[in-house]
């Protein structure tokens, strides 16, 4: 017994390892269960007595070495520069995902802000609205084409439960349950069955205004919109109204500004008119106040209504609107400085 542990004192001295797992292999071989270490321990029964003193000191030393080596080696292997920068380079720059506003998000904020400078409150109101709200209240008439212009996902029929096609919707709660004079926004999520492209996409989002009060004009309406257009889109905007059709407003109007990009001289974004548009518009048709119990003789107002997608894109030339929903990094991080 003696030699083999000399031998086993010897191997220990020369061991060297340049890997865990080879350390780990040694730990087993000695110190295992069935290890050297452990039947060196079974076969002491059979040392005569008066060597077993020798001998338990001469096993115990191995063991002692053994754990001695094992402790070192890993030492030694933990801070070896090769080990240590494997699992950690100190010299790599900090690496902090410093998060940016989606860029639909920048813009529904600039446009929430401009509106509230001039006395404007925000309302929300639900995604999953009933037909009254969405579409009676709003003068649509009854027959089914005029609400399948909207391309509307409905969720129940009879009664009729949808996704808001517009956030009007909103506007009628907020006349609903307020006395005039009411000035709001109602800026959320809208939904509309249509075929996703470049320019188009069956989620958007909208920001709606409404002013209703005694003897509002359409002259109101018009320089409420310029104020808007110049704040948005710098000073030198213009803008011009065509005649247009929405059931809830008469007359109705959709509004174009002066293009951004190349300051009205034309180019492939206005279509070389100079012209983009960015918002319908109108006089809030009686009939909308009345379903609302707002006395159409003594109070007027203006509504308008325009996709948040589309400014966006006008205000930072993006030409792919599915762009805003893919979350694609490379795309989100070009907006960390605008606000
Ligand atoms: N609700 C209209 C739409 O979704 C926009 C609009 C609002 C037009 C208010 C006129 C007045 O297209």
């Amino acid at each position: 017994m003696k030699t083999k542990i000399e031998e086993y004192l010897k191997e220990v001295d020369c061991f060297k390892a340049d890997s865990i797992e080879k350390l780990e292999e040694f730990r087993i071989k000695f110190l295992s269960k069935k290890g050297l270490i452990p039947g060196l321990f079974a076969d002491f029964k059979n040392v005569a007595p008066e060597e077993r003193k020798e001998m338990g000191q001469f096993i115990n030393k191995l063991k002692n070495q053994v754990q001695e080596k094992i402790v070192n080696i890993k030492e030694s292997l933990e801070t070896s520069p090769d080990t240590a920068s494997k699992q950690l380079d100190l010299s790599l720059p900090a690496h902090a995902q410093l998060g940016s506003r989606h860029p639909l998000s920048i813009v529904r904020n600039d446009i929430i802000d401009i509106f509230s400078r001039i006395g404007f409150t925000v309302s929300e109101g639900p995604e999953i609205e009933d037909d009254f709200h969405n579409f009676t209240a709003l003068n649509f008439p009854p027959d089914p084409p005029a609400r399948d212009m909207q391309d509307t996902f409905f969720i129940e029929k009879d009664p009729d439960i949808a996704l808001r096609t517009h956030t009007s919707s909103v506007q009628v709660r907020v006349m609903e349950t307020t006395l005039p004079p009411i000035r709001t926004i109602s800026p959320g999520r809208v939904f509309r069955n249509e075929a996703i492209s470049a320019r188009a996409h069956c989620i958007f989002h909208q920001v709606e205004g409404l002013y209703v009060d005694t003897n509002v004009s359409f002259a109101d309406l018009k320089q409420t919109l310029f104020y808007f257009a110049k704040e948005l889109f710098g000073e030198g905007t213009k803008i011009r109204f065509r005649p247009s059709y929405f059931p809830f407003t008469e007359p109705s109007a959709e509004m174009d500004v002066s293009c951004n990009i190349c300051g009205g001289k034309g180019c492939n974004v206005c279509k070389y008119t100079g012209w983009v548009e960015i918002l319908g518009c109108g006089m809030v048709d009686p009939n909308v106040l009345e379903s609302c119990k707002i006395d159409s003789k003594k109070y007027t107002g203006f509504a308008f209504g325009m996709g948040i997608e589309r400014i966006t894109m006008l205000k930072y030339q993006i030409n792919d609107l599915r762009l805003f929903f893919e979350n694609d990094l490379k795309f989100l991080e070009q907006f960390k400085a605008s606000y």
